[in-house]
């Protein structure tokens, strides 16, 4: 409800941590008014101190304030490089008046919006000087041309400032700064005509005097737990940053282009083959290098922007305990397999999303790759794994085209997944190696074929492969995205050893 701002030279010193005395320069002045100038739609009055050298230098701020849209300037009668008014007031020089006048013609012949002030600071009464200095002065600034007159004085009663409103008699806007004499009544500067009131430091005290408090507290407590409630939520920082409106503006400009996708990890399963190492532990949160599988998991869907990932646990599911997943629990993980554990995930679908096993690595480009494949249902094929697999189940991939390794985005698709020996489709493709994009029509597939399932009596025993079988049985196609090796998942005591060196970096990587 305020009318205006005041850009004060003292505040702006304060926040820069340096002194009221033109320590910082006038144009990192200028540059924090113009965020001032961003952030509000009332007038804001520059607090220009002497204007930071003579009509020259006056001039060319003024120019740059109208670009960044300040409404005025205020200019004191002193010297470059000015002190505080209230700082050893009596030993303050005063500028000659001609000198000043000539600086006010100055500025009101360049500025262009025929609105913008400048405001004359009579320093008079501040320098020791009598009510007629103070008056004289006034009266030479009003007549080369400044828009108002503020009057300032250091009393701790408004006595000097009453006694020049009542000689000066309106002649021109008065202003004045009551950081001495605040605690007069309103309606006694209403009373004496006087046209402004500025408050000039109170919110830059306040925020001093919280911040203070504030680490204080945090130092002697060891925790801002006894001052969170007093202190400002995030939230209100996002507000009067206007976050919400770029979230708006985020939706708008980017379009489909950026669909949000989240990622379904399958992640019930305990790892026996792992030994001990899995007693108190999923095996998603074995470390490697350090760092659980599935951080590193969550950091390969973060560096594709993927921020909206759901874990389906199981087997001691309170192990999992990164921040910003969303666990679901497949509560009956010990009869049943990843079709059941992706059925808990429902909830959780989305049109655009990932799901994959919890306990993968793979390099980078594979998971960016399969984001750019169009399909409804992509699923990852290994062509360098048709043989020699090392652990796990092996889920063979029997494709409508082989890998040659030279008809990169070939149109290639999956007819079905299956352990070798019971598999009469010829020599297999490659592996599937537990990652998927769901598109399109896909998530309708998906759940069509999750409901049919589901409902079989062997129902436990399904895995992702059956899924896949299913869909395409009905007639609908998988599209294959084939790599070469950069992948493995951890099933075994040596694939642990595999997945320190995958993680380890150029020099020491083995794994191919
Ligand atoms: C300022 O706010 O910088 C002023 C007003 O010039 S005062 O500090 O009260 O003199
Ligand atoms: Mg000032």
């Amino acid at each position: 409800g305020f009318d205006g701002i005041w850009a004060s030279g003292l505040a702006l010193s304060a926040q820069f941590g340096v002194r009221d005395n033109n320590e910082a320069s006038w144009t990192q002045i200028v540059d924090m008014l113009e965020f001032m100038s961003d952030a509000t739609s009332i007038p804001i009055l520059l607090d220009g101190d002497t204007g930071y050298g003579n009509f020259n230098n006056l001039q060319r701020l003024i120019r740059k304030l109208e670009q960044r849209g300040a409404a005025g300037v205020c200019i004191e009668d002193k010297l470059f490089p000015k002190t505080n008014s209230f700082i050893d007031g009596e030993q303050q020089p005063l500028a000659d008046i001609d000198e000043f006048c000539g600086k006010i013609k100055a500025g009101k012949d360049i500025q262009n919006d025929r609105d913008f002030c400048i405001v004359a600071r009579v320093e008079a009464l501040i320098a020791g000087w009598d009510l007629g200095e103070a008056l004289r002065r006034a009266e030479a600034y009003a007549e080369a041309g400044a828009d108002a007159i503020l009057i300032h004085s250091k009393l701790n009663k408004p006595d000097q400032i009453l006694a020049f409103a009542s000689e000066w008699a309106n002649r021109k806007p008065l202003v004045i700064v009551p950081t001495k004499y605040y605690s007069t009544p309103l309606e006694v500067y209403q009373r004496a005509e006087i046209s402004m009131l500025i408050w000039a430091n109170h919110m830059i005290r306040a925020s001093v005097a919280g911040m203070q408090t504030v680490a204080e507290n945090i130092l002697r407590d060891s925790t801002p737990s006894n001052v969170e409630d007093h202190i400002a939520p995030i939230d209100e920082l996002f507000r009067l940053q206007g976050a919400a409106e770029l979230q708006l503006a985020e939706r708008r400009y980017f379009g489909d282009t950026r669909k949000a996708t989240r990622a379904i990890v399958l992640a019930a399963s305990r790892g026996h083959e792992l030994a001990t190492l899995t007693d108190t532990r999923p095996k998603v949160m074995l470390p490697i290098g350090g760092k659980p599988l599935l951080q590193r998991l969550k950091d390969e869907f973060k560096r594709q922007s993927i921020n909206d990932i759901t874990v389906v646990a199981g087997y001691k599911a309170e192990a999992i305990d990164l921040p910003g997943i969303n666990v679901l629990l497949n509560e009956a993980f010990e009869n049943t397999g990843e079709l059941i554990s992706l059925q808990c995930a429902k909830s959780d679908f989305q049109d655009e999303m990932l799901v994959m096993y919890g306990d993968l690595l793979f390099r980078g480009y594979v998971l960016s790759d399969l984001l750019d494949t169009p399909g409804d249902i992509v699923a990852v094929i290994d062509s360098a794994k048709t043989q020699d697999l090392t652990s796990g189940v092996p889920d063979y991939a029997y494709c409508s085209a082989r890998d040659d390794r030279s008809m990169l985005g070939t149109d290639v698709k999956l007819l079905r997944i299956g352990e070798k020996p019971s598999c009469d489709l010829g020599e297999a493709n490659g592996r599937w190696i537990g990652m998927l994009k769901i598109a399109g029509r896909g998530r309708t597939l998906l759940e069509q074929a999750i409901d049919v399932l589901a409902n079989r009596k062997d129902a436990g025993k399904l895995g992702i492969p059956s899924l896949l079988n299913y869909i395409v049985e009905q007639g609908h196609a998988i599209q294959v995205i084939y790599i070469h090796g950069h992948w493995l998942d951890v099933n075994s005591l040596d694939d642990l050893d595999r997945a320190g060196d995958f993680t380890a970096g150029p020099n020491q990587a083995k794994f191919r």
